[in-house]
C-alpha cells in the first residue's frame, strides 16, 4: 500500500515537472546548451561493434584533430548488450563485444578527454532486439551513470500495447526524462544528456525540448544524396525550432561513407552545421581519405554551429525553382539564412544536377539591414569575397553543390543606388509619392 501511494506520488511529480505546457522554453537542466558533437557506432559498423573499434575509432578522433574541432562524444549504439537481462534485472554488457565492460572503457575515453554516449529504447526492445528501457527506465539510467555514460540516445521501436502504456509518445518519453532528473537530484551529478530518437512521429519539435537537449526529426539518413535531400525537405518546415538547449536531429552524418560525391557531402555538412543538428560523425575513421576530414574539419561551419550566443538555425527565405513551402523531398528549399554572433549566414543549395548560378537579394533575409552593404566571406574556400551591395550572385554552384558565405555589415551602402527601396513594396517618399507604381 505505501509502496503504491509512493509510486504514484514519483508519478505526479514527473507529470508536474514535464507536462506542463511550455512550448517555447527549452529545459535548461545545465547541459546541453549547444548541440553536440562527437561519433557513434551506428552508421559505419551497425551491429558489428567492439570495444577495439570504439577505442581505435577514439584514438583516430583525437590523433586526426577531431577532438580538438569539438568532436568531444564518443557514442555507442544497439548492439553492446547480451539479449536478456541478468537474474537481478540489469541490462549486461555483451560479454563477445565489450569483453573489459562498459566501465573500463568509459574510464579510457575520459581519460582520452571524451565523453561517453550509450544506448537504449522508450519500449520493450531495442530496434534490433536487444533489452529496451520501458518500466526499467530508474534502474537502466542509473546503470548506464554507474557505468560512466554521459549521454543517453533513446530510440521508439517495440512500443507498449496501448493498454498497457496508456500514454501517447509524449508520455512514453516523458518517463526517462524523469528518471534522468531524478537520478541527477539524488546523486548530485549533472543529468545526462538526453537524445531523443523519436524519428519525427507526433511532432517532436514541439514537445520534446521539455525533455531533453534533441530529438531526431526524420527517418533514418543514408549514404546518399537522395536521403539528404529529404531530409533537408522536411527540416526546412520546422528549422526555426532549434535553440539553446534544444535541437532538431537530422540524424547521424554519412561524411565519409560511400554513396556521395565530394560537393554532396559538403552540402551534407553545411546543412546539418548550419540547421544546428548534432554533429555526429558516423563513419571508419581507419579509411578517412583528406576529402573527409576537410569536410568534418571546416572550423568556419562549427564554429557558427557552436555559436554560444546565437542558438538559432537558418531557415529558407526562398524555395527557388519550387514555390516557397513546397514540399518536395527532391526539390527542397533553395536559399537559406540566419543570424550568428559574426553576422547573417546564408546557405545555397543546388538541388539541380546540374551546374547553376543562384541569385539573391540581400533583404530577402529578415536578418540583413537595408541601406547597408555587407562584406563575404565564404565558409568553404574560407576567402573574402569583396563586398555586396543589395545582390548577390554565385556563379556555377555544382549539382548538389552548396555556397555558405557569412555577410558582416560594412556599413552604409554607396550613395545614390537605384532603386531607393531594394524591396519596393510600398516604397513611398516622405513627400507622398509611392516608387513602386
Ligand atoms: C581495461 O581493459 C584493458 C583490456 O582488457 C586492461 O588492459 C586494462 O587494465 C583495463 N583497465 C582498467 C582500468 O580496468
Ligand atoms: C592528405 O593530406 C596530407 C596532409 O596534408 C598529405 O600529406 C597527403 O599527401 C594527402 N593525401 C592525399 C591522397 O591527397
Ligand atoms: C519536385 O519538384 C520538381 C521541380 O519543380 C518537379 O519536377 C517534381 O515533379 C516535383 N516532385 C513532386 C513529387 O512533386
Ligand atoms: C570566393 O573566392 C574564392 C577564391 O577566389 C573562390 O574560390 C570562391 O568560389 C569565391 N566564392 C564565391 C561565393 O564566389
Ligand atoms: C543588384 O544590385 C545592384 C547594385 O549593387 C543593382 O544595380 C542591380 O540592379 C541589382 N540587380 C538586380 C537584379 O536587382
Ligand atoms: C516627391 O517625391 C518624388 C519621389 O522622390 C519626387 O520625384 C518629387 O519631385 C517630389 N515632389 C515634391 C513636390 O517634392
Amino acid at each position: 500500500m505505501t509502496i503504491a501511494v509512493v509510486g504514484l506520488a514519483a508519478v505526479a511529480a514527473v507529470f508536474t515537472v514535464f507536462s506542463k505546457p511550455s512550448p517555447v522554453r527549452a529545459l535548461d537542466n545545465g547541459v546541453g546548451k549547444l548541440p553536440f558533437m562527437g561519433w557513434n557506432t551506428w552508421n559505419a559498423y551497425h551491429c558489428e561493434i567492439s570495444e577495439s573499434i570504439v577505442l581505435d575509432n577514439a584514438k583516430l578522433i583525437k590523433s586526426l584533430g577531431l577532438l580538438d574541432a569539438g568532436y568531444n562524444y564518443v557514442n555507442i549504439d544497439d548492439c553492446y548488450s547480451e539479449k536478456e537481462r541478468s537474474a537481478s534485472g540489469d541490462i549486461v554488457a555483451s560479454k563477445d563485444r565489450f569483453p573489459s565492460g562498459m566501465k573500463n572503457l568509459t574510464d579510457q575515453l575520459h581519460a582520452m578527454g571524451f565523453k561517453a554516449g550509450i544506448y537504449s529504447d522508450s519500449g520493450w526492445f531495442t530496434c534490433q532486439l536487444y533489452p529496451g528501457s520501458y518500466q526499467n527506465e530508474d534502474r537502466d539510467i542509473q546503470l548506464f551513470q554507474d557505468w560512466g555514460f554521459d549521454l543517453l540516445k533513446y530510440d521508439n521501436c517495440a512500443v507498449p500495447f496501448d493498454e498497457v502504456i496508456k500514454e501517447g509518445m509524449v508520455g512514453k518519453y516523458a518517463r526517462m526524462a524523469g528518471a534522468i532528473d531524478k537520478l541527477s537530484k539524488r546523486t548530485g551529478k549533472p543529468p545526462m544528456l538526453f537524445s531523443l530518437c523519436q524519428w519525427g512521429r507526433e511532432q517532436p519539435w514541439l514537445w520534446a525540448r521539455r525533455f531533453g537537449q534533441s530529438w531526431r526529426t526524420t527517418d533514418d539518413t543514408g549514404p546518399d544524396w537522395g536521403a539528404i535531400r529529404s531530409i533537408i525537405n522536411q527540416n526546412s518546415f520546422y528549422s526555426w525550432a532549434a535553440d539553446f538547449y534544444g535541437y532538431n536531429d537530422m540524424d547521424l552524418l554519412e561524411v565519409g561513407n560511400d554513396g556521395m560525391t565530394f560537393e554532396e557531402s559538403k552540402s551534407h555538412f553545411t546543412a546539418w552545421a548550419l540547421m544546428k543538428s548534432p554533429l555526429v560523425i558516423s563513419t571508419d575513421l581507419t579509411k578517412a581519405t583528406n576529402e573527409t576530414l576537410t569536410i568534418l574539419k571546416n572550423t568556419e561551419l562549427i564554429a557558427i554551429h557552436q555559436d554560444p550566443i546565437v542558438g538559432t538555425a537558418v531557415t529558407p527565405f526562398r524555395w527557388g525553382i519550387n514555390p516557397d513551402w513546397t514540399n518536395n523531398f527532391t526539390h527542397p528549399a533553395q536559399y537559406w539564412s540566419g543570424e550568428t554572433q559574426d553576422g547573417v549566414v546564408f546557405m545555397l543549395i543546388n538541388v539541380l544536377d546540374q551546374p547553376a548560378d543562384m541569385f539573391f537579394s540581400l533583404t530577402e533575409s529578415p536578418w540583413i539591414r537595408a541601406g547597408r552593404q555587407y562584406s563575404v566571406r565564404d565558409l568553404w574556400s574560407h576567402t573574402n569575397n569583396g563586398t555586396a551591395v543589395r545582390n548577390m550572385t554565385i556563379h556555377n554552384v555544382p549539382p548538389h553543390g552548396v555556397a555558405a558565405l557569412l555577410l558582416k555589415d560594412a556599413g552604409d551602402e554607396p550613395a545614390g543606388i537605384q532603386p531607393p527601396c531594394a524591396r519596393p513594396e510600398w516604397c513611398m517618399d516622405q513627400n507622398g509619392t509611392r516608387i513602386d507604381q
